[in-house]
């Protein structure tokens, strides 16, 4: 959701805190503002709309230099993306500035008591009261600016991030955390706060993840962590295994293009390392023991989004290569309905960015029935691997796009990897016949390069079809979440009608929505894999193509069957069934980007969206 950073140390803090805000603008782009502390004066800049509108701001109304700031990109909750509701958020007498990310939940209750205090709120915004009430209890607190922050959080209830700053108190930044994403960045003179790495990954790799209900003081030279209630916090350092240069475009139109070319060395990543001379898979970095994973009687996998797809995906290597029963749960509703979940389930929660709140809740959830919760995460020192009793991470590297494209092939190859893993612990499944799979997901990426190679007519199709109204895909097996994730994508990106089916499905009512010319994306799956799915699916394509629509064939090399009922055709390597996904999904993401293109729409920041949810 919504993107922070402060600064404090012996540059230009309005320089850092803008390039930061850049990196961090696929987390919000409702609005965007600065604060700067100079000569005991605080000074804001803000503005509804993206980070330009702000940068244009600034070029007419500068901000004096100054070594201390803080930032923000807004994604709405409360109050419309407006000049007045942006952050940062400044207190009646002018000197404390707060910027937060999530929601505080009690912040009807303290308006009104602020308000009966005589106080005069000028935004709608939930984050004001906290800039009130900092200032109102500083006095009582020695004007210290990290216990004051500590009084104000025990009142809130919600999540949040915030990070405040004071006119009186220059060499000093405060940051919040709970249940909403907050890292440190240490340089040598100089530290940083950020949602994300990505902010200041271009001064320092050095990161400290904060914990639950911590408060962070920093300072040039020094960063004190405690708890709510003032106690000295465990923290946990890490190096980020990425630089700067791997969160820049690198001479693509768009982040979304960079990403969906990055795919094959993505799924190499993930590979690597995980399989041993003999053909062993070791997954050790994983901490679940071969007991815990022996005991489980059924594997339940919550996310959101495109990392739900990636689940689907899972359910069927899951079950067919280790015979336990699995479910997969949109996370939003898995934990309001009374889960059947116990200490032999396995929860696998799937998240790119780590941090999507209804995920984080779902897996509490889960570990608070006894469940072991494994994370398949691709952001290191996030909230959801940290709370999880295991982790796989993808190594998908930094996905800046909105639109989730290598995360999503990532997180397939990820699953199988547990899936494989599972197989060779319980005996599923000779280490022979586990080897050939691991050979098959070492050629992918190499397929998946054959696929970018071949992109321009599906540039070509989008082109044309730019003006139709609805697109509707189907598939059947891994090919239906092939076929939801394709929708996904064109919703998002392009804002048009766009839905997945089940192929099979398609006769029991979506039929309906047939008529001359509407365009039918099939996914079909091998000809020589399972043909009874291959023969059912052909079929449907005749349903659809009896009825008018344009089918665009989405076919391996060689397959003359599905080809003859192709309006278009679009070829993709020969590939085993489980893993056609890999290479069937990249024509679709290809596909929505040139559509938004073609449409003249933003690709890495659609309307309404943000990357990372950190709101349920
Ligand atoms: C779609 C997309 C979203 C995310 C979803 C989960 O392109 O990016 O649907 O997949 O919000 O996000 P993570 O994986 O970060 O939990």
């Amino acid at each position: 959701m919504c993107g922070i950073v402060g600064y404090v140390g012996e540059k230009q803090a309005l320089q850092v805190v803008v390039d930061g805000l850049r990196r961090m603008e696929y987390r919000g782009y409702d609005s965007a503002g600065v604060a700067v502390v100079c000569d005991d004066e605080l000074e804001t800049r803000k503005k509804a709309g993206k980070l330009a509108n702000l940068e244009t701001l600034l070029g007419s109304d500068p901000l004096p230099q100054s070594t201390i700031g803080i930032g923000h990109t807004r994604w709405a909750t409360h109050g419309g993306p407006t000049d007045a509701n942006a952050h940062p958020h400044v207190s009646e007498d002018g000197k404390v500035a707060v910027i937060h990310n999530g929601i505080i939940e009690n912040f009807a209750e303290l308006r009104s008591e602020l308000t009966a205090n005589g106080v005069t709120l000028s935004s709608e915004t939930d984050t004001e009261v906290v800039a009130h009430l900092l200032a109102a209890v500083l006095p009582t607190v020695g004007m210290d600016l990290a216990e004051a922050m500590r009084v104000v959080c025990r009142r809130l209830s919600g999540a949040f991030t915030l990070v405040a700053v004071h006119s009186d108190i220059p060499d000093v930044v405060v940051g919040a955390r709970r249940n909403s994403p907050l890292v440190v960045g240490r340089g040598d003179g100089e530290n940083f706060l950020a949602s994300d790495v990505a902010a200041f990954v271009a001064h320092t790799r050095q990161a400290t993840e904060l914990g639950q209900d911590q408060v962070v003081e920093l300072r040039r030279d020094s960063i004190t962590v405690t708890d709510f209630d003032g106690r000295p916090a465990e923290v946990n350092d890490y190096e980020v295994t990425w630089d700067a240069s791997a969160a820049e475009k690198g001479g693509y139109e768009t982040f979304m293009a960079k990403e969906i070319y990055e795919q094959p060395k993505a799924v190499s990543d993930t590979l690597l390392g995980r399989v041993d001379a003999n053909g062993r898979l070791h997954l050790d970095e994983m901490r679940l023991t071969e007991n815990d994973l022996r005991s489980i009687d059924k594997v339940v996998v919550i996310a959101c989004g495109t990392a739900y797809h990636a689940g689907l995906v899972a359910k069927y290597a899951l079950e067919h290569w280790t015979r336990v029963p699995c479910e997969v749960e949109l996370a939003s509703e898995f934990r309001y309905r009374d889960p059947v979940v116990g200490h032999r389930t396995l929860v696998v929660a799937i998240s790119q960015s780590g941090e999507t709140m209804d995920t984080l809740m779902a897996l509490r959830y889960a570990r608070e029935q006894g469940a072991k919760v494994l994370a398949i995460c691709n952001t290191q020192g996030s909230t959801i691997p940290r709370e999880s009793d295991a982790v796989l991470y993808t190594h998908a590297g930094p996905e800046v796009a909105v639109a989730s494209t290598k995360a999503f092939l990532t997180q397939i190859v990820a699953t199988y990897l547990v899936a494989l893993y599972v197989a060779q612990v319980r005996g599923n499944k000779f280490g022979d016949e586990i080897q050939a799979v691991v050979r098959d997901l070492n050629d992918m990426p190499q397929k998946i390069d054959l696929v970018l190679d071949t992109t321009e007519e599906v540039k070509a199709l989008a082109q044309e079809l730019k003006d139709v109204k609805s697109v509707l895909f189907i598939g059947r097996h891994v090919g239906y979440p092939v076929a939801l994730e394709g929708a996904l994508k064109l919703k998002e990106l392009a804002y048009m009608h766009a839905e997945g089916f089940a192929a099979g499905e398609l006769k029991h009512g979506p039929i309906a929505l047939l008529e001359d010319g509407v365009p039918v994306i099939c996914i079909v799956p091998p000809p020589s894999g399972r043909s009874i799915l291959h023969e059912k699916i052909v079929s449907n394509i005749q349903e659809v193509r009896a009825r008018g629509a344009r089918t665009i064939v989405i076919a391996e090399e060689g397959d003359d069957v599905a080809a003859q009922y192709a309006d278009h055709l679009v070829r993709i390597p020969a590939a085993p069934t489980l893993l056609q996904p890999l290479v069937a999904t990249v024509p679709l993401q290809v596909f929505a980007e040139a559509m938004a293109t073609a449409k003249g729409l933003d690709v890495d920041q659609p309307r309404n969206l943000a990357k990372s949810v950190t709101v349920e």
